[in-house]
C-alpha cells in the first residue's frame, strides 16, 4: 500500500522507516526543508539505532519519499498519518498549534476520501475535533486514533515487535483499511485493542502515565532504602518476579526524562481537572519526580560538604542512553542547580553535549568534554546519570588516577557488583548500601 507521513520526528520516521521494511511505500513530509533536504541525501536528522540503514535501503529501492510539499502527499494517497510533535504548552496543557496547523494545511487540499491517522499524542477529544474540522471541508474524512509506543534508542526494534497495536474509530471500514496496513503485524499474532477514538488517545497517556508512576514509585522507595540500609537492587527484583508487578521500570535513577512522560503525566494531569477530575497519584508523581532530581543534588551537596567551587564530572547529558535527546534531561535540570550553587562541572555524553550546550548557553563554569578520561580529570566527584554502555565498562584505576578526590555517585547502580569500586572510591550507588 501507498500511505503518507506528515512529520518527521522520532515518531514520523520511524514509521515510515518500519512501514517500508514491511513492504508499502511511504511519502514522507516536512515543513522543514532542512531536515527534508538532509534525508533526501540518506543523512539523518535524529539519532536512532537501526533506523539509518532501514532508510537507505528504502531509498535504493526507491519505497521511500521525501517531500516538504503536503499537497503531493494529500493527491497521492488515501492514509494519511499525523506524527506532528505535541510538546509541552501553557499550564502543562499538550500544544496542539502545529498539529492544528498542519489540519487546515490538509483541509486546504483534500478533494476526495481520506483516512487520517494521528498518530501524535493528543489530548482525549483532539481527534473528534480534527474530524470535524475536516468534515466542513468535505463529508467523506474518516480520522482514526493510533498511538505510538516506541521508546526512543529503541524504536525500531518496538516499532518491529509491538506488544499490541491501538487503533481508535468509528467507521469500519476505515480501521480495516488501517488493520490491511498492518496485516504483517496481525499475521505475526500481535494484539489488536480497536476501540473508539478517545478511548484510544486515553490508551495513550494512561500508559505514559502509569510508567511514570511506577518509576517514581521506584525512586521514592530507594531513597527510603538508603536510610533504613535494605537494598533497591533486590527489592526491585524480588516485586519484579510477581508477574502482577513485572520487573520492568523498576530501575531507580535520576527521576524519567525525556520529550513523553514529563510532558504527558502534566497533560493528563490537566485533562482530569478540565473535567473535575484530579489525578492525584499521577500528580504525585510529576512532584516527586522533580524531588528526586533535587535529591540528586543536596546528595551530592551533602557528601562533598557544600558545592561551591567543587569541580563534578557528569557522566551523561541525554536523558536516557543511545540517544542524543536531551529534551527534558535530568541530567541538564541537575546541572543547573549544581552550577547555581557555585558547583564547577566538567562534562561528556557520547551524543548530547551539542544539544546540552544549547539548553545550558546561559549557564557558566560548564566545560564540555570531547571524551571521558578529560572528563574526569581532576575532579572532586564523578556522577552517572544516564546508563551509557560506555559508562558501563570504564577503566576505573585509570579514572581514579585522574581524579584529585575520589568520590563516586552512581545515580544509575552500574558499578554495584564491581568488586574494586568500593577500594577504589567513595562509593555512592542509589538506594543500595
Ligand atoms: C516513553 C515510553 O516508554 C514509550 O512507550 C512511549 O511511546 C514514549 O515515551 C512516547 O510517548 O513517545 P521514552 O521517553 O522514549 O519512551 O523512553 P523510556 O525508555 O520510557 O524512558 C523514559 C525515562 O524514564 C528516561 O529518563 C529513563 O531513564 C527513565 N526510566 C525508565 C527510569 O528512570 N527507570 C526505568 O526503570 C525506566
Amino acid at each position: 500500500m501507498k500511505v503518507s507521513i506528515i512529520g518527521t520526528g522520532y515518531v514520523g520516521l520511524v514509521h515510515g522507516a518500519i512501514l517500508t521494511k514491511i513492504g508499502h511505500n511511504v511519502i514522507c513530509v516536512d515543513k522543514k526543508r532542512e531536515n527534508i533536504e538532509r534525508l533526501k541525501k540518506g543523512n539523518m536528522t535524529i539519532f536512532e539505532p537501526g533506523l539509518k540503514e532501514i532508510i537507505l535501503e528504502a531509498e535504493k529501492n526507491g519505497s521511500i519519499e521525501f517531500t516538504t510539499e503536503i499537497k503531493k502527499a494529500i493527491d497521492n494517497t488515501d492514509i494519511i498519518f499525523l506524527a506532528i510533535g505535541t510538546p509541552e504548552g501553557e499550564g502543562g496543557k499538550a500544544d496542539l498549534k502545529d498539529l492544528y496547523t498542519c489540519v487546515d494545511e490538509i483541509s486546504k487540499y483534500i478533494t476526495t476520501k481520506k483516512i487520517i491517522v494521528v498518530k501524535s499524542t493528543v489530548p482525549i477529544g483532539t481527534c473528534n475535533d480534527i474530524e470535524k474540522i475536516l468534515r466542513k471541508k468535505i463529508k467523506d474524512i474518516e480520522v482514526l486514533s493510533n498511538p505510538e509506543f516506541l521508546r526512543e534508542g529503541n524504536a525500531v526494534n518496538d516499532s518491529l515487535f509491538p506488544e499490541r497495536i491501538v487503533i481508535g474509530g468509528k467507521n469500519i471500514e476505515a480501521i480495516n483499511s488501517l488493520k490491511k496496513l498492518y496485516l504483517y503485524f496481525e499475521e505475526k499474532g500481535i494484539p489488536f485493542v480497536i476501540s473508539n477514538r478517545t478511548t484510544s488517545e486515553m490508551i495513550k497517556y494512561a500508559s505514559n502515565a502509569f510508567l511514570a508512576v511506577k518509576i517514581s514509585y521506584i525512586n521514592e522507595l530507594a531513597n527510603l532504602a538508603e536510610k533504613v540500609g535494605a537494598n533497591i537492587s533486590d527489592v526491585s527484583l524480588g516485586m519484579g518476579l510477581d508477574k502482577r508487578i513485572a520487573p520492568y521500570f523498576l530501575e531507580c535513577g535520576p527521576g524519567y526524562g525525556g520529550s513523553c512522560f514529563p510532558k504527558d503525566t502534566k497533560a493528563l494531569f490537566e485533562i482530569a481537572k478540565e473535567n473535575s477530575e484530579e489525578l492525584s497519584i499521577v500528580k504525585s508523581a510529576i512532584e516527586s519526580n522533580k524531588r528526586q532530581r533535587e535529591k540528586v543534588v543536596q546528595k551530592i551537596e551533602n557528601k562533598l560538604g557544600g558545592l561551591k567551587n567543587k569541580k563534578i564530572a557528569i557522566l551523561g547529558l541525554s536523558f536516557k542512553e543511545n540517544t542524543d535527546d536531551t529534551r527534558d534531561s535530568p541530567s541538564i535540570d541537575i546541572i543547573k542547580k549544581i552550577v547555581n550553587k557555585g558547583g564547577k562541572i566538567q562534562c561528556y555524553c557520547p551524543m548530547g553535549i551539542e544539544e546540552a550546550k544549547v539548553k545550558l548557553s546561559f549557564y557558566k563554569n560548564i566545560d564540555y568534554k570531547k571524551d571521558l578520561i578529560s572528563c574526569v580529570e581532576k575532579v572532586e566527584a564523578l556522577v552517572i546519570l544516564t546508563p551509557w554502555s560506555e559508562f558501563k565498562n570504564m577503566d576505573l584505576n585509570k579514572i581514579k588516577e585522574k581524579m584529585n578526590g575520589s568520590y563516586f555517585f552512581d545515580f544509575r547502580n552500574l558499578y554495584l557488583e564491581n568488586k574494586n569500586i568500593r577500594k577504589l572510591f567513595k562509593y555512592y550507588p542509589l538506594g543500595n548500601s
